[in-house]
């Protein structure tokens, strides 16, 4: 099984799986030319270092690219494997790498986020969305405002252990966060939209609030208003997960190795909400453009 078709991250990471006793096609040995995820990443495990591998999540594979495209990339040696624990399914770490990554990234090093402060997270049913609630929720005790295009997704986010959802095709968000928490504001926003609920998501910020821009899923993108940056002291921060794995190595790879260890100890709950085949991958691609996916869409090659 492979990871994980998300819109233009196609596939930014892959889950790789080798051994005598590969599930993934057992009549190909690690090397087999035939299957090049094996043969890359077991090349490097076992002669680069030494190492072996139960199952590893693989970074290095960085660029979108076409799936046969795969095989022609060199995997640098094993500081880009992380191995996968045995209590974890190989389908929830396939989950992990851009969408928690990515979550653990924006609420834990770049804002900050403490216990019981508030958090509103923008396209709140999608895999960055909901891996935002969990880790916020169930790992950093935050109260999260579950913000999303239907009511069917902010059902989904309340379950999945939001605080308080907005449905924002009904209305103005900054009136509904400001029914639900009053003038003071949220502590921290993570927007993936962009646009209009990127603004609406800044004018929602409590006193020294900050806001962490991740993705433009809307296609717009917002400029900043400096003076409401100014006037309650708040920050605006852009983050961009796989630039960390260049610019600063260590702080990538912790975020990977937390997500890992926090799936690991049960903490938190990846949701994966459609699994197709590898000859259905038009139909997956079609299923997240539409808007109609929800959490993780894995591919599996099964
Ligand atoms: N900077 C980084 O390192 C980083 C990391 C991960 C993701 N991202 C970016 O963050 C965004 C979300 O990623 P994701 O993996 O969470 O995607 P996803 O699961 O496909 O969710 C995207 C969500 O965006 C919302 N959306 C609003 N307007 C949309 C539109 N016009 N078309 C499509 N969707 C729209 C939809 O939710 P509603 O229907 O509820 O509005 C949709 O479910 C993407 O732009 C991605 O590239 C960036």
């Amino acid at each position: 099984m492979a990871a994980v078709a998300r819109g233009r991250c196609l596939p930014r990471a892959w889950l790789c799986r080798w051994g005598p006793d590969s599930p993934l096609s057992p009549e190909r040995q690690p090397g087999d030319p035939r299957n090049p995820r094996l043969a890359l990443c077991s090349r490097r495990a076992g002669q680069g270092c030494g190492r072996h591998y139960r199952a590893a999540l693989c970074a290095e594979l960085k660029q979108p690219l076409a799936i046969e495209e795969v095989a022609s990339r060199p995997v640098r040696p094993h500081e880009t494997l992380w191995q996968i624990p045995e209590r974890v399914p190989l389908r929830e770490a396939a989950t992990l790498p851009v969408s928690y990554g990515t979550a653990v990234l924006a609420l834990e090093h770049r804002a900050h986020t403490r216990p019981g402060e508030t958090v509103l997270v923008t396209a709140a049913a999608g895999a960055t969305g909901l891996a935002v609630i969990d880790v916020a929720t169930n790992v950093l005790h935050a109260q999260v405002i579950a913000a999303a295009g239907s009511d069917e997704k902010c059902k989904l986010a309340m379950q999945k252990g939001a605080q308080s959802v907005v449905n924002y095709s009904r209305g103005s968000l900054k009136e509904a966060v400001r029914t639900l928490v009053g003038s003071a504001g949220v502590n921290v926003a993570i927007d993936t939209v962009g646009g209009d609920v990127f603004l609406e998501a800044l004018r929602s910020l409590a006193w020294e609030g900050r806001i962490v821009v991740v993705g433009f899923a809307g296609g717009t993108i917002a400029s900043v208003p400096a003076n409401l940056l100014l006037l309650k002291n708040v920050s605006a921060m852009g983050l961009y997960w796989s630039r960390y794995k260049e610019q600063n190595f260590p702080v990538f790879s912790r975020t990977l190795s937390s997500a890992l260890q926090y799936c690991q100890q049960g903490r938190i709950q990846p949701h994966i909400g459609a699994v197709f085949k590898l000859e259905e991958v038009n139909d997956a691609f079609l299923h997240v453009i539409q808007r109609k996916s929800t959490g993780k869409v894995l591919i599996s090659l099964k």
